[in-house]
C-alpha cells in the first residue's frame, strides 16, 4: 500500500492505512505469496505481527533469497527510513523476512472500496509500504462486502420493508493468534466482526470443533444477536434450536442461564416427554391421523419385527381422504368419503384397543347407512359416537356378519384396508388364525398426546412464523424417535414455506440450528432426504440452516458443499482438518487449528470474504443479555 494517505482521509482505500502500524517494506511479490522486510522495531511498534494477518497473510518467516538481485534490493529497502523508524541507524535493527500469503487486492471503483481476490500487476509492488491494520481499518476489511452483496441485501431489505439495509450481527472480534499480549492487549483497539444477515439468512452456517472448544456457545450467541438485532430492526426472524442436550432449554450450573431463561416471553419449549413449562412435541394420533400413522410406520419399520401380511398391509395403507376431483359423481364422493370414515374409524378403534388414551370427551364416531347399521347392532348409532369398548364391539359384530353385509352391498362396503384394520382389532387374520394385530402397537403409546389438538408441526411453524424462539429439548426420549422427529419437523417447516413461495410470496426468515448434528443429519441420506434438500433450496424458502458438530468428516458432502458459511475452532486431528482444507484457505489455519485449544478462537469464513477470518466469538453472557433486555435497550 501506498504510504502516503492519512488515516482520517474521506477516501475509503486511504482509511486502511494506520502510520503508526508499519511494519516493513514489501520486498517482492508474486500472485500468490510476498515477502515482506521487516525489522524488530517496527514489529514492536505496530504491536506485534502475529501470523495471519490482512491483506496479506503472515505465513511464517522467510529465509534470505538466493537470487542476488533480490537481495540487493532488500539492502537498499533496509536503508529507507520509514516513517516512524525513530532515531535508530539503519545497524541498530534486527531485520528479518516475513513470508506471506496475498489474499486480495483492495482497490476504489465509483468511490467504493472493492475487493479483488487476486493481484492485478504484482511488477510494482517492492517498495510499497506495509502496515499491520488494527482497530477501524481492520473492521473495514473484515467486515467487507462486495457492493453485489450490498445490493443484494439492499433489495432484501426493500422487499421486508426495511429502511436502508439489512442488519448486521456482531458475534466476536478479531483475534490473530493464540498469544493475545500484544495485538489485543491492554489498549489496544479491537476489531469487532459481524456476520451480515445477507450471507446468514437463507444460508448455510457449519460451527466445528473439538468438545468444550465453544460450539455451542457460538450458536447460543448468534441466537440472541439475531433476536435483538431483529427486534431493533422489526423484522421477524424465527429460530429454532434442535437441542440435544437440553442446554439451551435449562439453564445450566455451569453457565447459570439458558436462551429460554434470557427470552422467556419469546421462547417456546417443546419435549418429548411431559414436563412444566415445556409443550408436548407429540402428535394426537386420533386426531392427526395421518401424523400418527406415519410415526408409527416409523417406529414399527425400526422395530424389525416379523413382517406378517397384515403388518406389512398396515404400513403401506394412507389415511388420504377422497379428493372430489377424482370422484365420478357426487354419490360416489359421498361413497368413498363414508368407506373413508369408516376406515378411520376402524383405525381408532385399533389405537383405543393398544392402549392409546382417548382424547377428552372424544367419541369414535362415522356414518353408516341404516340397513347395515340395523343388521350389525340396532341399538346403537355410530353417528352419535362411540366410546372404546363399543367401538370394539360394534366392529366384532360386524366381522361376525361380514359375509352376509358383503353379499347385500355388493362387496363394495368394506374396503380391504379395513378389513386389514379389522384384523388386527380382533387379533384374527382373513383364514381365522391368530395374529399379535393391535399388541404391535402396543409399545409405542409414549408417543401419543391424547390433550393436544392441532399438530405439533403446524403449531412450530406458527410461532417461528411470528419471529419466536422454538426450542426442541431432545434431551429426552429416545433417538430413532428424536431423529424421526427431528426430520419430520426440518420436512414441514420447508414444505410450508415452499408453499408461500409457489404462490409467489415470501416465506418468513427461519434459521434452523442443529446441535450435535451428526446425530439428527445422517451422511448417507439419499438427494431427496430432508436436510440435504434444504440444503440445497433452503434460500427460496429462505430457511437458514446452522450446524455444529466436532466432526467435519461426518456432515453429508452435499451439505458441506452447499455450507457458505465455516466457523471452527480447536480440531485435534488431520484427518478433520483435511476434509475442511478442501474448502477455501482453511489449509493456511491447519497448524494453527490442531495447535491452538483455545476456548471460543474460531477461524470463519462468511460468504462475502473471500478469505478465512480468525476470530475470537463473544461470550454468551445471560446475565449482560437479561440487563440488556431490562434496560429497554
Ligand atoms: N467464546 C467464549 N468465551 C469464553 N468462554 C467460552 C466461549 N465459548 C465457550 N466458552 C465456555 O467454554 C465452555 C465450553 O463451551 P461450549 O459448551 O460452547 O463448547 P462445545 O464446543 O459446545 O462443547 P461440546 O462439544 O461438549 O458440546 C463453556 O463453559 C462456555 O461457557
Ligand atoms: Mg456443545
Amino acid at each position: 500500500m501506498p504510504n502516503t494517505a492519512p488515516t482520517s482521509s474521506p477516501d475509503p482505500l486511504a482509511r486502511l492505512i494506520q502510520k503508526p502500524q508499519f511494519i516493513g517494506w514489501l520486498g517482492a511479490a508474486d500472485f500468490a505469496r510476498a515477502l515482506v522486510l521487516t525489522s524488530d522495531v517496527w514489529k514492536t511498534q505496530a504491536k506485534g505481527v502475529p501470523h495471519n494477518c490482512l491483506l496479506l497473510r503472515v505465513s511464517g518467516s522467510a529465509e534470505a533469497p538466493a537470487d542476488a538481485e533480490l537481495l540487493a534490493k532488500l539492502e537498499k529497502l533496509k536503508a529507507r527510513s520509514p516513517a516512524s523508524g525513530g532515531e535508530l541507524t539503519v545497524e541498530e535493527f534486527q531485520f528479518g523476512l516475513l513470508q506471506c500469503r496475498v489474499l486480495g487486492t483492495f482497490y476504489l471503483q465509483d468511490g467504493r472500496l472493492r475487493l479483488g481476490s487476486d493481484v492485478e500487476n504484482f511488477a510494482q509492488t517492492a517498495g510499497l509500504a506495509v502496515y499491520r491494520p488494527e482497530g477501524a481499518a481492520l473492521e473495514a476489511i473484515v467486515n467487507y462486502i462486495s457492493p453485489a452483496r450490498v445490493a443484494a441485501a439492499e433489495e432484501e431489505a426493500r422487499r421486508l420493508g426495511l429502511k436502508g439495509a439489512l442488519p448486521r450481527f456482531p458475534i466476536g472480534t478479531v483475534r490473530y493468534a493464540s498469544t493475545e499480549r500484544l495485538h489485543r492487549g491492554g489498549g489496544a483497539e479491537r476489531a469487532v466482526f459481524h456476520l451480515n444477515a445477507v450471507d446468514f439468512l437463507a444460508r448455510r452456517t457449519a460451527v466445528f470443533g473439538m468438545t468444550r472448544t465453544g460450539k455451542s456457545n457460538t450458536v447460543k450467541k448468534l441466537v440472541s444477536v439475531v433476536k435483538h438485532t431483529s427486534d431493533d430492526f422489526k423484522l421477524k426472524i424465527g429460530q429454532i434450536i434442535y437441542d440435544l442436550n437440553g442446554e439451551y432449554a435449562n439453564a445450566n450450573q455451569q453457565d447459570k442461564g439458558s436462551i429460554a431463561e434470557v427470552f422467556p416471553g419469546d421462547t417456546v419449549r417443546y419435549r418429548m416427554m411431559p414436563a412444566p413449562g415445556f409443550e408436548l412435541i407429540l402428535n394426537n394420533f386420533f386426531r392427526q391421523i395421518a401424523e400418527g400413522h406415519s410415526t408409527l410406520r416409523g417406529l414399527l419399520e425400526a422395530s424389525k419385527l416379523p413382517r406378517s401380511a397384515d403388518l406389512e398391509a398396515f404400513l403401506s395403507m394412507d389415511f388420504v381422504p377422497p379428493n372430489k376431483e377424482d370422484c365420478s359423481s357426487d354419490y360416489e364422493f359421498q361413497r368413498q368419503s363414508a368407506l373413508h370414515q369408516l376406515k378411520l374409524a376402524a383405525y381408532q378403534a385399533v389405537l383405543a384397543r393398544a392402549g392409546y388414551e382417548l382424547p377428552p370427551n372424544f367419541k369414535i364416531t362415522f356414518e353408516v347407512n341404516p340397513a347395515i347399521r340395523n343388521k350389525v347392532n340396532p341399538s346403537v348409532d355410530p353417528a352419535n359416537g362411540l366410546t372404546a369398548a363399543q367401538a370394539y364391539e360394534w366392529f366384532y359384530l360386524v366381522r361376525q356378519i361380514q359375509d352376509e353385509l358383503i353379499t347385500t352391498t355388493g362387496g363394495s362396503w368394506i374396503e380391504p384396508d379395513t378389513n386389514v384394520l379389522i384384523n388386527l382389532l380382533l387379533q384374527k387374520n382373513d383364514q381365522g388364525g391368530y395374529i399379535p394385530g393391535f399388541r404391535l402397537l402396543q409399545p409405542f403409546k409414549d408417543y401419543h398426546a391424547p390433550n393436544r389438538s392441532t399438530d405439533v408441526c403446524d403449531e412450530i411453524y406458527n410461532h417461528l412464523a411470528v419471529g419466536k424462539i422454538v426450542i426442541l429439548d431432545l434431551s429426552v426420549g429416545d433417538p430413532v424417535q428424536r431423529e424421526r422427529l427431528g426430520k419430520r419437523i426440518a420436512r414441514h417447516i420447508f414444505r410450508s414455506s415452499m408453499a408461500t413461495f409457489n404462490t409467489g410470496q415470501h416465506p418468513p426468515h427461519i434459521v434452523v440450528y442443529v446441535e450435535e448434528a451428526h446425530n439428527i443429519i445422517g451422511r448417507h441420506e439419499a438427494l431427496t432426504e430432508i436436510w440435504p434438500t434444504i440444503a440445497k433450496e433452503g434460500a427460496k424458502a429462505r430457511i437458514a440452516v446452522v450446524y455444529a458438530t466436532q466432526e467435519v468428516s461426518s456432515i453429508h458432502p452435499n451439505i458441506l458443499a452447499n455450507t457458505e458459511n465455516i466457523i471452527v475452532s480447536h480440531l485435534n486431528n488431520h484427518n478433520e482438518i483435511g476434509e475442511l482444507a478442501k474448502y477455501y484457505d482453511f489449509g493456511d489455519f491447519a497448524d494453527s487449528l490442531i495447535r491452538a485449544q483455545d476456548v471460543g478462537f474460531a477461524r470463519v469464513k462468511t460468504l462475502s470474504n473471500p478469505f478465512v477470518i480468525p476470530v475470537q466469538i463473544d461470550k454468551f453472557d445471560p446475565e449482560k443479555e437479561k440487563a440488556r433486555l431490562a434496560g429497554g435497550k
